[in-house]
């Protein structure tokens, strides 16, 4: 039966490039975040979708298929299933994981284009392009490298700035240079489609303005932009790698068609499932979770394309983070300086590197330093010593006690009842910082409840006598942690639950009753085993360079 109450929310993470594997910049500021949000409207009991899959056009998956010697189709094959597979191992729970080549997102990819151009929105129009003689090719984007017109930062790919995040129109790249052969290109005529972005500068601003969900900080950055007045966009590529461009020899610029895949993604996911996409898509609150270096795309080109085209609404949020630094400097695939996400996990607990991010990351664009110290601390201070040690000390006292079964309590004394009242109290302070998308402060609530309850135990000696309401107020508390802590660290949740023999999945409860956590007296729990072993040695990844 369908619950028409049911809030429904789409979230999608930004489309990784196919053209390389995960490492852990794209998950601090994005696959994370999201994760732990779709997990945490789960047990909401809303209806929501975590939509991803790889970006497959555009320039830097030719170049990276071009050096392996594999067709385009082969290559990106190869790196959706490798990104699919690394998500997975890390616990990132996609509803859908699809391609941008896939035939439904060509299709509404040339709906939006027919569309916008009925509209009057794309113009036709001969431009000069980057053009290498020696090479014999057009050299759109990243085949050329240059010094950034606006900033002047020394190697940024023709098409836009790493350092100041600017869009860089085309021919405006300084000291241009092939990035295949090192020489210095010519100019060539092609005629280009455009899109209207200028026609949108009022509408956007007025747009951006009202949304009063997205970030201001990245907000008012973007209004500046929009202050010195968009320019109109050249949405073609002289490649055949993309989605064509009909009656031309030329493709879509990836940045016209991947965001659609959000769209199209979720209709595919949706349609197999008997139910009507745009409808949803249309009623659902949207999240767009990104990184801060794709701003300009999310919060202009995004948005205008959408106004458009007319039919499918805006987002709600684009919660935007910053990057991540590695000894004070920003990890890069396309630069390759970077920590696989594989190669992490290798040796690490995927909990364990959720964990550290998470309590690393605040909801805003500032960049977030990865420490190998501050980790090795995080991990054995708090999550082994405080939360580990919780759950652990209670559940072997039961073990060994009451021989694995809840004890009866007795009549409460003031301090139970206090503690009572904080383990009834958490869960709304915890959901509203979830809500809110603070993940940091949510992980610090919940530490500091979980050393409320380490003091209560301490304090109550459960080991020497009278420890029956001790026992059984503490493992209402670790299972209440275990509710807690699920978006975060949801494989090691799932393991305490089965710990506390419980039925069903954690994922599937509800946390609306999370206040109401009881335990049957005399209910039986099983073995109790470590749920997190101390790190010993830190000197284990290395990077790359
Ligand atoms: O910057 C990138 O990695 C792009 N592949 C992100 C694309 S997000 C989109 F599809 F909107
Ligand atoms: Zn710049």
């Amino acid at each position: 039966m369908v619950d028409l109450a049911k809030e429904k929310i789409v979230v999608t993470s930004a489309l990784p490039y196919a053209n390389g594997e995960i490492h852990l910049g794209h998950v601090v500021s994005t696959y994370l975040p999201a994760d732990i949000f779709t997990r945490f409207c789960r047990l909401k009991a809303r209806e929501v979708y975590h939509v991803c899959g790889t970006d497959d056009y555009g320039v830097p998956i030719l170049i990276g298929a071009e050096k392996e010697k594999k067709s385009p189709k082969e290559f990106v094959k190869v790196w959706h299933d490798r990104g699919l597979k690394d998500f997975k191992d890390l616990g990132i729970s996609f509803d859908i994981f699809d391609q941008t080549s896939n035939q439904e997102n060509h299709k509404l990819v040339l709906d939006f284009f027919n569309k916008l151009k009925e509209k009057g929105l794309i113009f036709e129009q001969e431009i000069e392009q980057w053009f290498c003689e020696f090479d014999k090719r057009f050299l759109p984007d990243r085949y050329v490298i240059g010094a950034c017109p606006f900033c002047g930062s020394k190697n940024q790919y023709s098409d836009g700035c790493e350092v100041c995040g600017r869009v860089i129109p085309h021919g405006e790249i300084k000291d241009p240079k092939c990035s295949i052969c090192g020489r210095r290109p010519v100019k060539k005529k092609s005629n280009h489609f455009f899109f209207k972005l200028s026609h949108f500068s009022k509408d956007l601003k007025t747009w951006l303005e009202k949304n009063k969900n997205l970030q201001n900080d990245v907000k008012n950055y973007v209004l500046n932009w929009t202050k010195e007045g968009l320019k109109d966009w050249d949405i073609s590529r002289d490649i055949n790698w993309g989605v064509s461009i009909p009656g031309k020899n030329q493709s879509f610029y990836g940045w016209f068609e991947n965001h659609l895949g959000y769209i199209s993604f979720l209709l595919k996911l949706l349609r197999s499932k008997n139910k009507n996409g745009k409808e949803f898509w249309n009623s659902s609150k949207i999240y767009h979770f990104i990184g801060k270096d794709i701003v300009y795309h999310h919060y202009l080109f995004l948005p205008a394309e959408r106004m458009g085209e007319g039919s499918f609404k805006l987002p709600d949020f684009i919660p935007t983070r910053g990057h991540l630094l590695f000894n004070g400097q920003k990890l890069s695939k396309s630069r390759g300086y970077y920590i696989g996400l594989k190669e992490f996990l290798e040796k690490f607990p995927a909990d364990y590197l959720r964990y550290y991010l998470t309590s690393i990351t605040p909801y805003s664009q500032q960049d977030v330093n990865f420490d190998w110290k501050e980790f090795q601390e995080r991990i054995n201070n708090e999550l082994v010593a405080n939360i580990g040690n919780f759950v652990h000390r209670t559940l072997t006292l039961i073990w060994h006690k009451f021989k694995g079964k809840v004890p009866r309590p007795k009549d409460f004394s003031p301090e139970d009842k206090n503690f009572e009242k904080e383990i009834k109290k958490i869960p709304e302070d915890v959901g509203e910082l979830y809500e809110k998308l603070e993940f940091e402060k949510a992980l610090k609530k919940i530490n500091e409840f979980c050393s409320v309850c380490n003091s209560y135990f301490q304090k109550k000696e459960p080991w020497k006598t009278e420890s029956e309401n001790t026992l059984y107020l503490s493992v209402i508390a670790v299972k209440t942690l275990a509710l807690l802590l699920c978006p975060i660290i949801p494989i090691s949740s799932e393991k305490t639950w089965s710990l506390l023999n419980l039925n069903g999945k954690i994922e599937k409860e509800n946390w609306n009753n999370v206040s109401l956590l009881s335990i049957k007296t005399g209910h039986k729990i099983n073995k109790p085993e470590i749920l997190f072993k101390k790190i010993e040695n830190i000197s284990l990844v290395e990077k790359k360079k």
